[in-house]
């Protein structure tokens, strides 16, 4: 009997992190719901991942709110900027799910960290969704280097960070499904770690 499919929700779909995100996992155990604002880009990604993996289960969506609410897991692959307004927009679908924050809030030209620190992003859309399981991940990694993980033979990490040990483990499993070696950096506060990371990226 097949392992029942986990529903993957991907706000900010059609971004350059939330594509990467998408493609990277298409081929997995899920099945994914794709929101963005622009449905042109959209449309674009649907179809890539259509041609590539004719045999993912993937639909569009155009409202953050169906895309949450079908959802067992919800990735923000938004600007930290928009995180509030759309976590005040799911909120009550969103509940005892698990919320992956992916956001580095950096300046544009990724030379300093804005606003003010800490708190990390991940803790403030913990904070603006209180009954979700907020995770970090997807974060260390640019969107363009999702297509080559291995280098000199090496998966590339990924680190994850949150307080529920069980949304770690489902987060684990996703980010291994994406191409990456998993590490458990620790919980929820160890994000302002990973999010200052960006940082060295350049
Ligand atoms: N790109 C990377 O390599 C990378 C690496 C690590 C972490 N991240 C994090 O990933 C997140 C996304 O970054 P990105 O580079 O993928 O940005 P991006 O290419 O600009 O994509 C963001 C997507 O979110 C959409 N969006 C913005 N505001 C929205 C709203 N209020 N409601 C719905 N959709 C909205 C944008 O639509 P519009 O185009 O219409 O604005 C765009 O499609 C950021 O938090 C960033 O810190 C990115």
């Amino acid at each position: 009997m097949g392992v029942t499919k986990q529903t993957i929700a991907i706000i900010g779909a059609a971004g350059n992190l939330g594509s990467a995100i998408a493609k990277s996992i298409a081929d997995g155990n899920y099945r994914l719901l794709l929101f963005d604002r622009t449905s042109e880009r959209l449309d674009w990604l649907m179809d890539d991942i259509q041609a590539n993996y004719p045999d993912a289960e993937l639909r569009s969506m155009d409202c953050a709110y169906d895309c949450s609410w079908e959802a067992d897991i919800i990735i923000f692959a938004v600007p930290h900027r928009a995180e509030k307004e759309i976590a005040d927009k799911i909120r009550e679908v969103a509940t005892q799910k698990i919320v992956i924050s992916t956001a580095n809030p950096v300046d544009q030209d990724l030379s300093k960290l804005n606003g003010e620190q800490p708190p990390s992003a991940a803790e403030k859309l913990q904070h603006s969704l209180p009954n979700s399981k907020v995770v970090k991940a997807f974060n260390t990694t640019f969107a363009d280097d999702f297509e080559n993980l291995i280098i000199a033979g090496k998966r590339l990490d990924a680190f994850i960070a949150g307080d529920d040990d069980e949304a770690l483990q489902t987060v684990s499993e996703l980010v291994k499904t994406a191409g990456f070696n998993p590490i458990i950096a620790g919980d929820l506060t160890v994000s302002s770690t990973l999010e200052r990371m960006q940082l060295l990226f350049r």
